[in-house]
């Protein structure tokens, strides 16, 4: 399917538009950014970030949330979990949020997202100052424990398989810009840091 991709692509030339993400983004008096959450199964990454979205949708910026859970229901419902299925699930993912951003909104990505490497190519596809990396940092024990979902459960008992942290990987972020501990804070706590930092640099207005 990769290899189709890059053959087909050989013979497409870009198509100048006359409207720009410049111009998209001045009709809606914003910087348009991607918020990438990266964290274990029960880590809070979509919780934190429908809550920043609350924050910021309330606050009249033009937002997005592509999570992980949803967009596996639709566009990427044929991928399954080993590393070959997660991978293109980011990189589809990463595509489309490049294209929200070039639409001039602020994205939000909710995904384990488990591997440096993808994350990396994610955040090479947006430019410069444009990718925030928000590591949503928990012990597994923490999340197993709280098993929202009772997948860890699942996974135990081997039902299924490939499943993160269990017997599939978790790289965690080396230098996240935004790291939060989801063990000794609340959602909300988290959520408040995330407009913080996002307030400071300017990167938002005040809500
Ligand atoms: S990713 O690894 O490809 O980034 P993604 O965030 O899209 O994963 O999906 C993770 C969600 O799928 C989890 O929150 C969980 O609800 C569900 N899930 C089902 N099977 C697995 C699995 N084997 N590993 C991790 N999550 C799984």
């Amino acid at each position: 399917m990769q290899h189709l991709t890059l053959h087909n692509s050989q013979h497409i030339h870009k198509q100048h538009l006359a409207v720009d993400k410049k111009s998209r983004s001045l009709a809606k008096s914003q910087r348009p950014i991607i918020l990438w959450f990266t964290g274990l199964s029960g880590a809070g990454k979509s919780t934190i970030a429908s809550l920043v979205e609350m924050k910021l949708h309330a606050a009249g910026q033009h937002t997005y949330l592509l999570d992980g859970d949803n967009v596996r229901h639709g566009l990427n419902r044929d991928l399954g979990f080993t590393d070959a299925g997660r991978v293109e699930n980011i990189r589809r993912v990463s595509e489309v949020a490049k294209l929200m951003v070039d639409a001039g909104l602020i994205v939000l990505t909710a995904l384990i997202s488990p591997f440096r490497s993808e994350r990396q190519m994610a955040r090479e596809l947006m430019e410069d100052g444009e990718f925030i990396e928000i590591f949503v940092d928990t012990s597994l024990d923490f999340a197993e424990e709280h098993d929202p979902k009772g997948l860890y459960k699942k996974a135990r008992q081997g039902e299924i398989k490939n499943f993160t942290g269990i017997d599939s990987a978790y790289e965690p972020p080396e230098n996240p810009d935004i790291h939060l501990m989801t063990s000794v804070m609340s959602i909300e706590e988290a959520a408040d840091a995330i407009i913080r930092y996002l307030t400071e640099r300017s990167l938002v207005s005040e809500p």
